[in-house]
């Protein structure tokens, strides 16, 4: 049994998160949320009663709505504190969900705004959350803080796949990114691993407009072309449930702490990562070419039947971890 304090249960991942974990009566979930009736009336709907859930308000902009739900957060978990805080609610603007950054450049008023909106929840909404729930994360048995980020904040994958849209708020994720990494500096020793998890490209069931259609469509097209397998999309329920079994897989001691990786646990560029993770299963497909070390470098990965596996493990391994891209490009035979 396992408790959690998760963000933004009120819809998309979150709510997903709220449905899987809750399914186990073990499980205790409180979820913040800015409107509680809402999202009540939600779970009653679509999950009917589940007396292991508790819905709290919390708004990431407004410290003392957080103040407020770390206090009656205590109050339900007494002594036994909370094992996993899922820092996953986040704003998540229109102004440049669809469009690359250049479109933003008579925006000023709009770029103000939504900048600030970002900071405030993305970033220091965040920071005030781990704060007031650190003295619980620490009472826990599990001393897990994770943060779903996001794909879009990595520098590579961004320059890589010349992905253009979202630049505030990647920016914003990518901040938070950082802030992660510094909380995991000062309280690995004391056991709590803060990690960044991207839950991959998700359909929420948001409805752009035509023009922003135009715009994701762009971006799918260059995704597409940059990972030839990239099929689209996939459901909250498989990103949570991947996201979920990275976080169990990832420990401090496994040097996990303070990183930012994908939903399939990859480390290091998380959505280049993720692209190639069929590469990374299809490693389990011992090649005739293998040696004996490189079969030794390969004892984790489980075994899966691939045309597409790279002909040598060891390297394929060695090319990841080093973020060597035209070398994976080789291995893998794609064309770079
Ligand atoms: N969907 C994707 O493809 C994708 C990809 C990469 C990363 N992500 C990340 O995944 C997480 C969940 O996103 P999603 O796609 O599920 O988005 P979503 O459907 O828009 O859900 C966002 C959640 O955050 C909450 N929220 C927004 N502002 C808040 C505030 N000021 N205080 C408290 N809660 C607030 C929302 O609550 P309200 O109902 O009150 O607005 C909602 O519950 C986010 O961190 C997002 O950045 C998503």
């Amino acid at each position: 049994m396992s408790v959690y304090v998760i963000t933004g249960v009120s819809k998309g991942i979150g709510f997903e998160f709220l449905k899987q974990i809750s399914e186990d009566q073990k499980n205790l979930v409180v979820g913040l949320v800015r409107d509680i009736a809402a999202t009540e009336k939600k779970i009653a709907a679509e999950l009917g009663d589940r007396p292991n859930v508790h819905i709290l308000h919390a708004d990431l902009t407004k410290y003392a709505s957080l103040k407020q739900a770390a206090s009656d957060t205590a109050k339900i978990t007494g002594e036994r504190g909370i094992d996993y805080l899922v820092a996953n609610g986040a704003f998540v603007p229109d102004l440049d969900g669809y469009g690359p950054i250049g479109a933003l450049s008579d925006k000023v008023e709009e770029v103000d705004a939504v900048s600030s909106q970002l900071s405030q929840t993305n970033v220091v909404g965040n920071i005030h959350l781990f704060h007031l729930f650190l003295p619980l994360v620490l009472k826990g048995k599990v001393k897990k803080v994770i943060t779903i980020t996001t794909g879009l904040a990595d520098i590579d994958f961004t320059n890589q796949c010349e992905a253009e849209t979202g630049a505030l708020y990647a920016a914003s994720k990518a901040a938070m990114n950082v802030i992660v990494a510094k909380f995991n500096a000062q309280y690995k020793k004391d056991g709590v691993l803060f990690l960044g998890i991207s839950p991959g490209v998700v359909d929420v069931g948001r409805t752009p407009t035509p023009e922003e259609m135009q715009g994701l469509m762009g971006f799918m097209g260059k995704l597409v072309t940059y990972a030839p397998h990239f099929k689209g999309p996939i459901s909250p329920e498989e990103s949570v449930r991947h996201v979920r079994s990275t976080w169990e897989k990832a420990s401090i001691e496994g040097g996990f702490g303070g990183a930012f990786i994908s939903h399939l646990g990859n480390k290091q560029a998380a959505m280049v990562r993720a692209i190639f993770s069929y590469a990374i299963e299809a490693c389990g497909n011992k090649s005739d070419k293998d040696t004996d070390s490189d079969k030794d470098s390969d004892k984790d990965a489980h075994i899966v039947s691939d045309s597409r596996s790279p002909k040598s493990p060891k390297k394929f391994y060695t090319a990841i971890h080093f973020h060597d891209l035209p070398h994976l490009h080789r291995l893998c035979s794609i064309p770079y």
